[in-house]
């Protein structure tokens, strides 16, 4: 599967929803997930965020392992498949480049 890091979390620029062909994000208030039993591994997605917060499984840095397990659980709180585009978060521009906002993550 792919998988959405902590980059995504306080920005929510959305870009990626629009190239999904199974429609795999699910949307949360702040952050975006993918559903791993809907992702194909297609990887188009990819060079779609601005804020480079998705990853191939295999990919995913060595501080960014435990989002893997978090994509799958926030999936099951019965968050809305997103598939279009909209605004990012109003304050993404300050947080896009903070590091460490797993504890920023609402579910
Ligand atoms: Fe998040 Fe990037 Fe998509 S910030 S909503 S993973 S375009």
């Amino acid at each position: 599967t792919h998988v959405v890091s902590e980059a995504c979390i306080r920005c929510k620029y959305t870009d990626c929803v629009e190239v999904c062909p199974v429609d795999c994000f699910h949307e949360g208030a702040n952050f975006l997930t993918i559903d791993p039993d809907e992702c194909i591994d297609c990887a188009v997605c990819i060079p779609e965020c601005p804020v480079n917060a998705i990853f191939a499984e295999e990919d995913l840095p060595k501080d960014q392992r435990h989002m893997l397990a978090l994509n799958a659980e926030l999936v099951q709180l019965g968050w809305p498949v997103i598939s279009r585009r909209k605004d990012a978060l109003p304050d993404a521009e300050d947080w896009k480049d903070k590091a460490g906002k797993l504890a920023e993550l609402a579910r």
